[in-house]
């Protein structure tokens, strides 16, 4: 398994370019599920969890080509509905083919994703709103079975807002006969991406990025011509970076309207932000002082940023904390930052860290792929070596990560195993 070797203490400093949005691109490429000809998708990030996508599109019969960052996808006519287990265990994320395939195909068989490492992550929700629209829906060893000769719209609530959930309906309703109206939608910018991606085929989609969105069901779509969004998770996550490093650095391409709840807790622990030609400046040129987070659905904080602000908190001058109120098992890192030295306890979903003056290098292991990002953050500012094990996880959703870090000034190393 390969490991990261991080020897902390060097200041990031120079540019990087951010790059498109995993959790945009992920549910747009299901998109093409939805109507037949030649699709091509921009700013297509270089990531795991991205080619596990395209070889789910394979699988159900779609020939799919990467040039850089373009992402060409066409069907080539085999038209299988089923989501294997070996795919969608490796990837949650693959639950977002469910509702494009019965909306085209009037049936869908894909595994039920089950937990993982950040919690139980039930799709009850999913399966409830395409019921609504007249899905049949059974549970057969394992996968969900859901058959509709054609979806039609419905109203729909959710208890809670969920993304993937939101992306699911959206797709399926595009297509469906009738108004579906989704109330406590998901607001995330990748929604708002996913739909904009819909309406660009053709879709008649109101109201993504508000609490309610109204979407005609039209009879059919066009192939898809759209460049995703930047990742402001991996933004997120090079301004905790720059900021434990006391860096200064240009993010490029950086919507910083989708950082405004990450950028406020940076600059009220000292981080300085500047509007450059060639981006968004990042500055930091003391010790973080300590914040208090609750991660919230958007545009609260968000849960992706967590691990990454605490491992800054662990060094501020202060105490911080941290609650989190998305997923319940949403602190694996903790044990991996105390590591480094840090003074951190948790109670329930409530994390108190006492800001200590430097942190050590250490051997760690990355559980996720967001805890993965917080030790590399850890490793950066720790004083001495840090290795971190299984980055298998970083790779699914950081593109090139240790080359950007190295252009940053960072020293960092991959050793294969
Ligand atoms: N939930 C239910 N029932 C459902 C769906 C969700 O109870 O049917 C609960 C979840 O357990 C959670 C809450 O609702 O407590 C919100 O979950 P949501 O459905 O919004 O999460 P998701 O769609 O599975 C996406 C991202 C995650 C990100 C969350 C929250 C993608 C592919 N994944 O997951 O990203 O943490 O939204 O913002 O968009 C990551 O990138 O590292 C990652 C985990």
């Amino acid at each position: 398994m390969d490991k990261l070797i991080i020897k902390g203490g060097r200041q990031l400093k120079g540019s990087v370019r951010i790059s498109g949005a995993k959790n945009a691109v992920l549910p747009i490429m299901a998109a093409t599920i939805l109507c037949p000809g030649d699709h091509r998708i921009d700013n297509v990030p270089s990531l795991r969890d991205v080619s596990t996508m395209g070889r789910l599109l394979e699988h159900i019969g779609y020939d799919v080509e990467a040039d850089g960052s373009c992402a060409v996808i066409r069907s080539n006519g085999q038209n299988v509905t089923d989501a294997p287990y070996e795919l969608v265990k490796t990837m949650r994320a693959s639950v977002v083919v469910l509702g494009p395939l019965l909306a085209r195909y009037g049936r869908a068989r894909v595994s039920l994703p089950g937990g993982c490492a950040i919690g139980a992550r039930p799709i009850n929700m999913h399966l409830m709103a395409l019921e609504k629209m007249g899905a049949k829906i059974t549970l057969e060893e394992g996968y969900v079975v859901a058959e509709a000769k054609r979806l039609k719209g419905a109203d729909i609530m959710f208890d809670i807002p969920t993304v993937t959930g939101t992306e699911n309906v959206l797709m399926a309703a595009s297509i469906a006969d009738g108004v579906t109206r989704i109330e406590n939608a998901a607001r995330e910018p990748e929604v708002i991406d996913l739909a904009d991606a819909l309406v660009s085929m053709g879709a008649k989609i109101e109201g993504a990025g508000e609490g309610i969105i109204t979407v005609e069901g039209v009879e059919g779509l066009k192939p898809l011509d759209y460049s995703v969004i930047p990742d402001r998770i991996e933004a997120g996550t090079f301004m905790a970076a720059v900021a434990m490093t006391k860096g200064d650095v240009i993010l490029e391409n950086c919507r910083v309207d989708h950082l405004d709840s990450i950028v406020d807790k940076l600059r009220s622990s000292g981080v300085e932000f500047s509007d450059e030609k060639e981006g968004l400046r990042v500055k930091m040129n003391r010790r973080p002082l300590s914040q208090n987070i609750r991660t919230m659905p958007y545009p609260g904080f968000p849960t992706d940023m967590q691990a990454q602000l605490m491992a800054l908190m662990s060094i501020a001058e202060g105490t911080s904390v941290i609650t989190e109120s998305i997923f319940e098992n949403r602190f694996m890192h903790v044990a991996e930052i105390k590591r480094f030295g840090a003074d951190i306890t948790i109670e329930g979903s409530t994390a108190t860290i006492r800001g200590v003056r430097s942190l050590k290098g250490a051997p760690v292991m990355a559980t996720d792929l967001r805890a993965s990002a917080s030790l590399v953050i850890g490793g950066l500012g720790a004083v001495g070596e840090t290795t971190i094990d299984r980055i298998y996880h970083l790779d699914r959703g950081y593109e090139s990560i240790e080359t950007k870090l190295t252009a940053l000034g960072a020293d960092i190393n991959r050793s294969k195993g």
